[in-house]
């Protein structure tokens, strides 16, 4: 064996190699050179044949012959997987894998475009805990003592003798305790009432609290915001309609209801064949309450009022059991 000889084979490899046509004819030719019974392995045991003093050169030689043979395979089989991965990706009837979003909950997104609108009216955000104290869950907002709203069957308390607000109006008189009047606030929050729960009630739901206390603020200033509120939220043909009502906190007081969006007042399933939807309580803060928080009453007028989100959630997307919105069913959320 010489130099004769590898230069032969590597020629012959060559030619063999440009004959390949497939993946499987270039593992056979790899096996046939390469393997461990190959051409190679066969030159390399023949190596006691050359002289002592060339077997350095003839050593090197093979060495070289092996890698570039086996470059020349690498090579070569990346053409063969070239075409075929190119196939495969540019199938363009392929539909795509689904990339998943998470998204805010529609609760969220909702009392985030009702504050919206009341910061562009000036109105200020503040919160309130959700454990309270009984004085600004009932007490300071003139809920007599006897008032069937504190009893155990419709309020949480806690062992501390707390009590988880049943409603966001004791961010109310947090407020005033702690700020000058003129006030402007809304008070987004969640508030609890130990009900039996059903596709109408849940133990927890959602409020937007309003309140505007300063000189001079009438029953006119609480009708326009409200329908200039309405009219941003569910679009300009709503009408609004208040209705008298009564809370210990307000006097006088009044329910309001919007025309059906869903009908336009026609009448429908939504709103149950009335054309119309109740979403607030509102009123002029009772005089007792500014007096609670050492409000000058003669001086200081105002009003406040108190959104339900869930209700008016509900209505805008056809939702008749409200247990779907507390249970991030991702089924539902997906949806938004
Ligand atoms: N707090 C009342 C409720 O939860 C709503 C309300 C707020 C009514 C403010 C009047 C004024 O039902």
């Amino acid at each position: 064996m010489n130099k004769a000889t590898v230069t032969e084979i590597r020629k012959q490899f060559e030619k063999a190699l440009e004959e390949v046509r497939d993946t499987a004819a270039l593992e056979a030719l790899k096996h046939g050179y390469l393997g461990r019974k190959g051409i190679i392995a066969g030159l390399f045991a023949r190596i006691r044949e050359v002289p002592p003093e060339s077997r350095k050169e003839t050593g090197e030689l093979l060495n070289s012959l092996k890698t570039d043979l086996s470059a020349a395979i690498d090579a070569r089989s990346m053409q063969f997987a070239v075409p075929r991965k190119q196939k495969e990706i540019t199938d363009f009837s392929m539909p795509g894998y689904a990339m998943h979003h998470g998204s805010r909950h529609p609760l969220t997104q909702a009392v985030d475009d009702m504050l919206n609108i009341f910061q562009h009216l000036g109105f200020d955000i503040a919160y309130g805990p959700e454990v309270e104290i009984d004085w600004y869950n009932f007490e300071s907002l003139n809920f007599p003592p006897d008032h069937p709203a504190r009893d155990m069957q419709d309020t949480f308390y806690t062992e501390g003798g707390g009590v988880l607000r049943t409603h966001t109006s004791p961010v109310q008189t947090r407020y005033m305790s702690t700020h000058k009047p003129p006030v402007r606030i809304v008070a987004p929050g969640r508030v609890f009432r130990n009900e039996a729960i059903s596709a109408r009630s849940y133990c927890l739901f959602h409020q937007i609290e309003g309140l505007y206390i300063d000189e001079g603020i009438t029953f006119a200033d609480l009708k326009g915001t409200i329908e200039l509120f309405c009219r941003l939220y569910y679009g300009k043909d709503v009408r609004i309609k208040f209705r008298g009502s009564y809370f210990p906190f307000t006097e006088p007081s009044a329910e309001i209801d919007v025309s059906c969006f869903l009908c336009g007042g026609k009448g429908c399933p939504v709103c149950k064949q009335s054309g119309w939807l109740e979403i607030m309580g509102c009123g002029m803060v009772d005089p007792n309450v500014l007096k609670a928080v050492n409000y000058d009453s003669e001086r200081y007028s105002g009003y406040a009022f108190g959104l339900g989100i869930e209700r008016m959630l509900m209505m805008r997307l056809g939702i008749n059991d409200i247990r779907i919105l507390f249970e991030n069913d991702v089924e539902f959320l997906k949806q938004f």
